[in-house]
């Protein structure tokens, strides 16, 4: 039986169409994706308006298929919530007006979720012990962000990207090696055959005091270096995707340990679709048993954007006695930590 609340959860801020139930344990009842990478594959990135048109013909069955998988109807939901930023406009209204209505027609609350709040909370799902306070650092397509996590809801920001995001460098590195939309996966997946030690790509601001981040540096590295390799790009594919995925981990895997010890913080969490990357995930391991930090993954099939990680966090916030207003807007900037 699950426990009470209830919670219903929508996330469409890019391109994933994304539905879950969570009850009141934080137990993940029913988490269903739709993914639309193949509709976007040919563009070589995500074009908003095909995005959204997918996202409300994929909602309805998709909302089905949720509830029959966690065996509940829509009238024993106690919380509508959906993401409402930051992201694609257009996308982030599909998810929040269905929300809403279904809030209205059920009679029942609807909550805002900030989508990075969802990220940040995901490694915790399924955990007992609940959300732990710690340095948490979240690796998406859109941001890389470390922060110290207080507590849930209490969080501050150590330092982000100044250019592109860790995913961001992925699938822009990616499409210079002529690969197929996301770069991420597929660099991950030829990176497991190939050398990291054979080139040397710059580690962007990691000795810097602060803990601000540039993978703008790193791309253009890869840029300059592809016409000196003539024909043998090929041959040496999977040494590239290594050493330019090392560089990334090394930075984010180095820092986010620096500021485990700055703050004498006991656990670190990492989250974000770049989290599912294997090399990131081994590293990490690596480095927080020698520090004595308890690590915090989200799971793979939560690092990318996914729905239940948004009932996770609306779980807290509605515990917490958060609703929010029919009348609240979605904001494609919304930030985690208010300046
Ligand atoms: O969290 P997410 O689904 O979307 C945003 O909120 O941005 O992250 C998507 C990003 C893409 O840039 C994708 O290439 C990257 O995560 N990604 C990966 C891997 N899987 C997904 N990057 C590196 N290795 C992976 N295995
Ligand atoms: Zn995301």
């Amino acid at each position: 039986m699950p426990s009470s609340p209830l919670i219903f959860s929508l996330e469409t801020s890019c391109d994933e169409t994304a539905v879950a139930l969570c009850d009141g344990g934080g137990r993940i009842l029913a988490s269903e994706i739709s993914t639309q990478i193949p509709e976007h594959m040919p563009y070589g990135g995500v074009v908003p308006e095909i995005a959204s048109r997918n996202h409300i013909v994929r909602l309805k069955p998709l909302i089905a298929q949720a509830l029959q998988e966690a065996g509940v109807t829509l009238a024993e939901v106690d919380c509508f919530a959906a993401t409402s930023g930051p992201g694609l406009a257009s996308s982030l209204l599909i998810g929040s007006t269905v929300a809403k209505a279904l809030a209205l027609a059920c009679g029942k609350p609807f909550l805002a979720v900030n989508h990075l709040e969802g990220h940040l909370l995901s490694p915790f799902i399924g955990h007992a012990a609940g959300v732990q306070p710690g340095i948490a650092l979240i690796v998406s397509g859109g941001h890389t962000m470390l922060l110290h996590l207080r507590a849930t809801g209490d969080y501050k920001l150590l330092g982000r990207s100044r250019d592109d995001a860790a995913g961001e460098a992925f699938d822009k590195v990616g499409k210079m090696l002529g690969l197929p939309y996301p770069g991420g996966p597929e660099i991950d997946k030829l990176a497991r055959r190939g050398d990291r030690t054979a080139y040397d790509f710059p580690r962007s601001m990691l000795d810097s005091a602060d803990y601000a981040f540039s993978f703008s540096g790193l791309k253009t590295s890869m840029l300059y270096l592809l016409p000196t390799l003539g024909n043998s790009i090929q041959s040496r594919m999977a040494d590239l995707c290594a050493s330019f995925q090392e560089a990334i981990v090394d930075v984010l895997v180095k820092k986010s340990l620096r500021a485990a010890r700055e703050f004498g913080a006991r656990s670190i969490s990492v989250s974000g679709g770049v989290s599912c990357n294997h090399r990131l995930r081994e590293a990490f391991a690596q480095r927080c048993k020698k520090a004595g930090h308890e690590l915090f993954l989200a799971a793979p099939s939560l690092t990318t954007d996914n729905a239940a990680m948004i009932a996770f966090a609306a779980l807290h916030r509605f515990q917490a006695g958060h609703r929010s207003a029919l009348e609240e807007n979605v904001n494609p900037n919304l930030p985690l930590v208010s300046a």
